[in-house]
C-alpha cells in the first residue's frame, strides 16, 4: 500500500471510530485510543502495558474477541458487546478485531471500536476497509465447504450472479453462511478490489441506521456533522445489508428509492449523489412470510430479489456434515496446534441425527469445544456436550416477535441485546452480570421475548 493511503486510511481510522485497543499475543495492552473520554474514562497512560484481563475483568481467555482473533487468524467484523471496565464504566460498542501479522505470524490483534451511546451528538460510519485489513471479503468460492446437491447447485448460481450487478437476496437460517456467501459474490466480481461494507440492520437503532446508509450534513439535525453514508463509501464496491427484515419501514422506502435511482441524498440535504452500489441483502426469516407480516415492504422485496439465494439448513442437507467436520478439525488443528485425527463414530452418528439448529457455526463451535476437551487424538462422545444432541429436539425455538409498534420494535432490540449478551458470555448468570439486571429479571425477559436458550449463538 502507498504510504499516502496508508496515512488515509488511518486517518480514516481516527475519524470513523471512537477508539482503538491493540494487545500483543498475551493479551497485554501495546496501544489504548479512546476519543470519548466521557463515556469510558481510560486512555494509553492508564492502560498501557496492562493486561486486557486486568483492565476488563469480565473478559477471559475464551470469551474476549481480541483472543480469538489471535487464536483463529480471522477478523471479526462489526459485533456488538457490552463491557464494563476496571472502574465500573459499562458502555456499549460495536466493534471490529483484526490480527495483526508480521509476516506468517500472528504477534497480537487491534480492535477499533465505536460506542453506541449519544451516536446522534457524534455520529460516524462504520467502516471495514479491505486494503487496511487485508481481508477483502476473504472467502472465496472454494472456502464454501458442500458436497450435497443443494449447495453445489447454491454455489454455481453464486457463481453466475458474481458476474453481474443485480441485487442479491440472500435467506437463510441463523448459522447457514449467509456472510460467507456475501463475501464470495463480492470477492469473485468484477468489483472485487473495491470495498466490501456490511451493516447489520438489526443491530442499531432506526434513526441512526438511517445516518449511517445514508450520510448526514452539518444542521441537519440537532449536532448533525457531515458525514459520508455507507452507500457512498461502498461507492464502486459492494453493501451487504444483514437482517434487512428488522430495517424501519420508512427507511426501507428510502433505500428503495436509492435503488432506484442510484443516488442518495444525505439526510438535511438536498443534493442528490450519484452512487455505483451492489446491493447484497440477507435476512434469517423467510422474506415472504416478512412480506405477509408487514416487516418487508412488498416493493422493496421485489427489488431486492433479482436473484435469491436460498441457503438450505444443515439438516437438509447431512451429505455436507462429514465435510465441514473435517474442515473444522484441520482448522483447528492449524489452530491450536493440535493433531486431532477426527471424531469417533459415535459422534459421526449423533451429529447425523441431530437438528442443528445453529447450523454451521452450532457445527464449528461444538468441534472447537471438542477440542477443548479431547485428550487423545479422536474426539470421542465424553468431549462433546452430547446433553445438547440428545435434547435439543425437543426445545422450542424462537417465535419472531412480529409488527411495528413501538413496543414490537423495542422488544426486538432487546431480545437481540439478550441474545448477543448470551452469546457472549455463555451463561444466563453471566449474561445478566453483564447486562447489569439480576439472573430472575433475564430469565423473566427470555421468556417474555421467547429467547430459548438453546438458541444461542456463539459468535
Ligand atoms: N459451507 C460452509 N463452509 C465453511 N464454513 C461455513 C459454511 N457455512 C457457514 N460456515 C461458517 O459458519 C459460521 C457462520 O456463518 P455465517 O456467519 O456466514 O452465517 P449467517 O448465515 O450469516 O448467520 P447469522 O444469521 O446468525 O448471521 C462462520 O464461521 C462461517 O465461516
Ligand atoms: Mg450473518
Amino acid at each position: 500500500m502507498e504510504l499516502s493511503n496508508y496515512v488515509k486510511e488511518i486517518l480514516n481510522i481516527y475519524n470513523y471510530y471512537d477508539g482503538a485497543i491493540v494487545i500483543d499475543r498475551k493479551g497485554t495492552i501495546e496501544y489504548y485510543y479512546n476519543n470519548r473520554k466521557d463515556i469510558n474514562t481510560l486512555t494509553n497512560e492508564t492502560t498501557r502495558g496492562k493486561s486486557l484481563f486486568t483492565v476488563y475483568p469480565e473478559l477471559t481467555q475464551k470469551n474476549s474477541s481480541m483472543l480469538e482473533v489471535i487464536r483463529t487468524g480471522k477478523p471479526l467484523l462489526h459485533q456488538h458487546q457490552r463491557l464494563t471496565n476496571y472502574r465500573n464504566e459499562t458502555y456499549e460498542a460495536l466493534f471490529s478485531t483484526f490480527p495483526i501479522y508480521i509476516q506468517d505470524k500472528i504477534v497480537g490483534a487491534i480492535e477499533v471500536f465505536l460506542y453506541l451511546e449519544n451516536r446522534e451528538e457524534h455520529l460516524n460510519i462504520f467502516i471495514m476497509n479491505s486494503e487496511l485489513t487485508g481481508a477483502r471479503a476473504p472467502y472465496l468460492r472454494n472456502d464454501i465447504i458442500s458436497v450435497s446437491p443443494s449447495m453445489e447447485q447454491l454455489k454455481e448460481r453464486l457463481m453466475q450472479a458474481s458476474r453481474s450487478k443485480s441485487t442479491v437476496l440472500i435467506y437463510g437460517e441463523t448459522g447457514t453462511g449467509k456472510e460467507l456467501v456475501a463475501q464470495a459474490l463480492h470477492s469473485n466480481s468484477p468489483r472485487n478490489s473495491k470495498r466490501f461494507l456490511s451493516q447489520n440492520c438489526a443491530a442499531i437503532p432506526e434513526n441512526l441506521l438511517e445516518s449511517i446508509l445514508f450520510g448526514t450534513v452539518k444542521g441537519g439535525f440537532t449536532n448533525a456533522e457531515n458525514h459520508m453514508g455507507l452507500f457512498e463509501a461502498a461507492n464502486g464496491g459492494t453493501l451487504f445489508l444483514d437482517e434487512v427484515n428488522s430495517m424501519d419501514l420508512a427507511v426501507q422506502a428510502k433505500l428503495l428509492r436509492v435503488l432506484e435511482e442510484q443516488k442518495v441524498t444525505r439526510i438535511g440535504s438536498t443534493e442528490e449523489i450519484p452512487v455505483d452500489v451492489r446491493i447484497i441483502a440477507a435476512m434469517n426469516e423467510p422474506p415472504k412470510d416478512c412480506v405477509k407480516s408487514g416487516k418487508l415492504r412488498e416493493d422493496l422485496y421485489y427489488r431486492l430479489r433479482v436473484v435469491q439465494l436460498n441457503i438450505p439448513p444443515l439438516r437438509k442437507r447431512k451429505e455436507d456434515i462429514q465435510p465441514l467436520t473435517e474442515y473444522y478439525i484441520q482448522f483447528f488443528n492449524r489452530a491450536m496446534h493440535r493433531q486431532i485425527k477426527d471424531v469417533s463414530r459415535e459422534v459421526m452418528e449423533a451429529f447425523q441425527h441431530y437438528t442443528w439448529p445453529g447450523n454451521v457455526r452450532e457445527l464449528r463451535n461444538m468441534i472447537e469445544s471438542g477440542f477443548n476437551l479431547c485428550e487423545g487424538d479422536i474426539i470421542g462422545m465424553n468431549d462433546i456436550d452430547t446433553k445438547v444432541l440428545h435434547t435439543v429436539e425437543k426445545a422450542g425455538t424462537d417465535r419472531p416477535i412480529t409488527g411495528n409498534s413501538l413496543k414490537a420494535k423495542s422488544q426486538r432490540f432487546e431480545r437481540h441485546i439478550l441474545k448477543e449478551a448470551l452469546a457472549y458470555c455463555g451463561s444466563v448468570t453471566d449474561a445478566a452480570a453483564c447486562l447489569g439486571i439480576s439472573r430472575q429479571t433475564l430469565s423473566a425477559k427470555m421468556k417474555t421475548l421467547q429467547i430459548t436458550e438453546s438458541r444461542r449463538r456463539e459468535e
